[in-house]
């Protein structure tokens, strides 16, 4: 076994110490016959599980891509493949991934942007020439090896990082102390009737929307309250929220349908009446109760709609919001809340900040809170496996749709442009999925 230098060895970010090699030092360093020529018999432990391409270098190394960056800036500037081999050996509690399914979220390009709430540490054991980092928070991987003293992990098991900074856009990872640094997916009913798609999404965004709906105002008490006091009661309690066809706000529909609550859903015009029309229904069909444009919102008409149209004079109040957006959207979801409401910030897709209004704040007595994932599940590490085992149950059973998706299939040869694109693209609007990093041959 050659010996690794720090030069040579990598280290694959969060959740994973494992020292590993980049391609070129692992060939160069390689007696003869040179990996290209020749496969070597692969340890059992690392058998490929699903049909794809041995690419192995001497003595079973797993030749890996990883996305990088060593400088905050735009996606296509600062992204690069980064191409290394991964040792077959496995340290106590790690196992070797492949990933099957990663998406990109807006708050994986804010990282690279240098913008997000945290800024990652650029490592230099990663083997690139400066000291970098792999963005990417959450994925769907195949556990397709694992090391000695791992508990909760087999081959052939799917998994997904229990924290957020993980650095999922990569083909491969190893993740240490596994059976902490993973969720296995599934429990008894294991993968059947769930794909790869559904179980790369489940972390962040609906997490994120089930958190929300749940931890701030107990709208499902206050249905039942409301229901036994007055039967009357048309529906469940209410909820407001902006960017409703987000990742977040399609959640937070099919959620709140299935609780029992009623909400209004604010989205932006899209360029034909048509399309308007159809997403309304997109939304609706999830189980929206009111759908809007932000036209209709912003009306000064909404407040007497509000009153008359949907919560019956004011009787039924909302007393949460959800804004994702900021500027006069979220301006207006402040204005829309009943007294004693709370607000919950948790994005800011316009990138416009908008005013904590004076009045309101005192005479209304209202709630201004912000939520971020991350730092609640550090906080509740057992309560995120739960939301998530939950999750993952409601979508094997059809009652959960993810959030649709835009492919970008990523391959051996799949070029750097071809990721830099998907990755830059995530912050336009009007998009009609996600990008989502499928995995075929890698
Ligand atoms: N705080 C947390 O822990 C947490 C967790 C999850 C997500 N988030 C945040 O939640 C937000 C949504 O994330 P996601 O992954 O659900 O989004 P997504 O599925 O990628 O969808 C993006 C959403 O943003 C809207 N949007 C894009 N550009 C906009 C603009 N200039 N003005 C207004 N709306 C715009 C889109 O509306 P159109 O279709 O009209 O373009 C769409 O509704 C992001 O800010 C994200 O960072 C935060």
């Amino acid at each position: 076994m050659p010996i690794l230098t720090p030069r040579s060895a990598l280290y694959l970010g969060a959740g994973s110490s494992r020292l590993i090699r980049p391609a070129s030092v692992a060939a160069a360093s390689a007696p003869t016959p040179a990996f290209s020529r020749h496969v070597p018999a692969q340890p059992r432990a690392l058998g490929p599980l699903t049909p794809r391409r041995y690419l192995s270098g001497p003595y079973g190394y797993t030749q890996a891509k990883s996305l990088v960056f060593s400088k905050f800036g735009e996606p296509s500037d600062v992204l690069h493949v980064h191409r290394h081999s991964i040792s077959p050996t496995l340290p106590d509690g790690a196992v070797l991934l492949r990933a099957l399914a990663v998406p990109v979220n807006p708050s994986d390009v804010n990282t690279i942007q240098g913008t997000y709430g945290v800024k990652p540490q650029f490592s230099p054991l990663l083997g690139t020439p400066e000291p970098a980092v792999i963005p990417g928070n959450e994925g769907c991987f195949e556990v397709v090896a694992v090391g000695p003293g791992v508990k909760t992990l087999r081959r052939g098991d799917w998994a997904i990082p229990a924290t957020t900074g993980f650095g999922t856009f990569r083909t491969h990872a190893v993740a240490e102390h596994a059976d902490r640094s993973l969720f296995r997916i599934g429990g008894d009913r294991g993968t059947a009737g769930l794909t790869p798609a559904q179980v790369a999404t489940v972390s962040v965004n609906p997490c994120s929307a089930y958190r929300m709906l749940r931890d701030y105002v107990d709208l499902i008490a206050l249905s039942v309250s409301s229901f036994s006091r007055d039967p009357t009661t048309p529906g469940g309690a209410w909820f407001l929220q902006n960017g409703a066809n987000s990742g977040v706000g399609r959640a937070a529909i099919q959620l709140g349908a299935l609780w029992g609550l009623r909400n209004i859903n604010i989205v932006r015009e899209r360029p034909t009446a048509e399309e308007t029309a159809a997403l309304k229904d997109e939304l609706t069909a999830l189980g929206a109760t009111v759908v809007l444009t932000e036209a209709e919102f912003l009306d000064r008409a909404f407040s007497a709609r509000l009153r008359e149209e949907f919560t019956r004079g004011g009787r039924d109040p909302v007393l949460l919001g959800l804004n994702c957006v900021g500027g006069k959207s979220a301006a207006a979801v402040v204005k829309a809340l009943s007294p004693k409401g709370t607000m919950v910030t948790y994005g800011g897709m316009s990138r416009q900040s908008f005013p904590f209004p004076t009045g309101p704040q005192i005479f209304k007595r209202l709630r201004f809170e912000g939520f971020w994932l991350s730092e609640w599940s550090k906080e509740n590490p057992a309560e995120k496996r739960k939301t998530i085992d939950e999750i993952v149950e409601l979508m094997r059973d059809g009652k959960f749709k993810a959030a649709p998706v835009e492919e970008v299939q990523w391959d051996w040869d799949t070029e750097e442009k071809t990721l830099q694109a998907a990755v830059q693209g995530t912050l336009e609007g009007f998009r009609s999925g996600k990008g989502l990093f499928v995995f075929k041959d890698t």
